[in-house]
């Protein structure tokens, strides 16, 4: 055999290597294997490989800590977000330090494990009466819950821009949303939505199942 490769062989066009790893790429969302590959730092991410990257992650790497700066990132996203006549309502609480997240934690009912092991906690409220509303009154029957629905869309930046940073999230719902207010400092006038855990995950979930799109898609 000889021992020296002839280097035709290894004249392999660049362009032809970048359309190989595009493919491979495509392969990969489609398969849901990217997923495996966890983290999309890096900034080189397409927004379908954030989407299909991103899951909810219910344990955390508490060794592996997040910066003030890199929150102040994150949440400046969600500001990007649309909102009921821009009216920008949501309002979010990042819980950094462990004296304060010791302190809210029973407030995490039966997320407390999951929520324990983050490094940041980020509670989202919304002010009441500003979105859906116009002068004061609501604008139509959904009145206050366009406050929740902006908060919704925030939350959605918030976890696609956080997955875009290298971190993992989990959206919790089942909160205690008094003691939240009361730890917090939360004014009277917020309605409290989610606690949203934040952090490096140490478990890559499996994608859930999904409904078929024409469950959920009407053309008409
Ligand atoms: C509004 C909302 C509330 C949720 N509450 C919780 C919760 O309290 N605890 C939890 O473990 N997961 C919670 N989740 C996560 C969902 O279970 C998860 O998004 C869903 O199973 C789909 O999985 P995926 O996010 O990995 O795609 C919540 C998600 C949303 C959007």
């Amino acid at each position: 055999m000889p021992s020296v490769i002839p280097t035709f062989a290894l004249k392999i066009k660049t362009s032809t290597i970048t359309n190989m790893k595009e493919q491979l790429k495509k392969i990969m969302v489609g398969a849901g294997v990217v997923a495996a590959l966890g983290s999309c730092a890096g900034n080189t991410a397409s927004f379908d490989e954030i989407v299909a990257n991103r899951r909810s992650v219910r344990s955390y790497d508490s060794s592996k800590k997040i910066s003030e700066e890199q929150v102040r990132t994150l949440i400046a996203t969600t500001q990007e977000a649309p909102s009921w006549a821009n009216a920008q309502a949501t309002r979010y609480y990042a819980v950094m330090s462990d004296t304060k997240k010791q302190e809210m934690l029973p407030a995490m009912l039966g997320n407390q494990e999951r929520a324990g092991t983050a490094p940041v906690l980020i509670v989202t409220t919304y002010k009441r009466d500003q979105s859906g509303f116009f002068n004061g009154e609501a604008a139509n029957e959904v009145g206050n819950s366009w406050g929740a629905f902006d908060a919704g869309l925030s939350n959605a930046f918030l976890v696609l821009k956080a997955k875009e940073m290298g971190f993992d999230t989990l959206i919790m719902g089942l909160r205690d949303a008094d003691a939240l207010k009361k730890v917090l400092d939360i004014p009277g006038d917020e309605i409290v939505m989610s606690v949203v855990a934040l952090g490096y995950g140490n478990q890559v979930p499996k994608r859930p199942e999904r409904k078929a799109l024409d469950d959920i898609l009407k053309i008409k």
